[in-house]
């Protein structure tokens, strides 16, 4: 049985990158017993094109259609934990489709967190952090989550990324 004693259908994991929610995704995904899926992974697989490719060949604006696509794919479906990239929820009105369809968990993290977690970790699923780091890194971050945090906050649950662990969000969710 789940250890979850409610039980929302759809659970979207939300955040900045590098705040955790592909490696937390999948455990929470596994202990509730429900599928775990990716939105940048789903886009990449439909569109056949790495995100990389995708910022560059057609630019933010379409990367930012196929994220509102993907989720709205993705509403009718149960028992599901969602990764979202970090700037899903901050277009069009994702984050208030996202809380009218299920439970929205924000991995709350500092630009100094974030910068750490980064700087070896950018890849190439993340172009808009490409070429920066160190102190450049930390300041783009903290400038970029400055905006974001409007969006992420009207989540239904905040946990601090540094303390996210399977536990913590079991006994969050419990009491949402
Ligand atoms: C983005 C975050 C990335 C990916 C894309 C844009 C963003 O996902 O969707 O590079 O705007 O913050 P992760 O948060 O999974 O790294």
């Amino acid at each position: 049985m789940s250890p979850v004693t409610r039980h929302p259908s759809l659970i979207f994991l939300l955040g900045f990158m590098g705040s955790g929610k592909s490696t937390l995704g999948p455990v929470l995904a596994e202990a509730m017993d429900y599928d775990f899926v990716d939105t940048d992974e789903l886009i990449e697989r439909q569109s056949e094109c790495t995100v990389a490719e995708i910022f560059t060949e057609k630019g933010e604006a379409i990367f930012r259609r196929y994220e509102r696509d993907i989720l709205r794919s993705l509403f009718r479906r149960k028992k599901m934990v969602i990764a979202c990239g970090g700037g899903l929820p901050c277009f069009f009105d994702n984050m208030e489709q996202m809380n009218a369809h299920g439970i929205t968990v924000y991995l709350q993290a500092t630009p100094e967190l974030l910068a750490q977690r980064l700087e070896d970790h950018k890849a190439e699923h993340r172009p808009l952090l490409q070429d920066k780091t160190g102190e450049e890194l930390r300041l783009h971050i903290a400038q970029m989550l400055e905006q974001r945090e409007q969006h992420y906050t009207k989540a239904t649950i905040v946990v601090e990324a540094l303390h996210a662990s399977l536990p913590v969000l079991i006994k969050q969710l419990s009491s949402s």
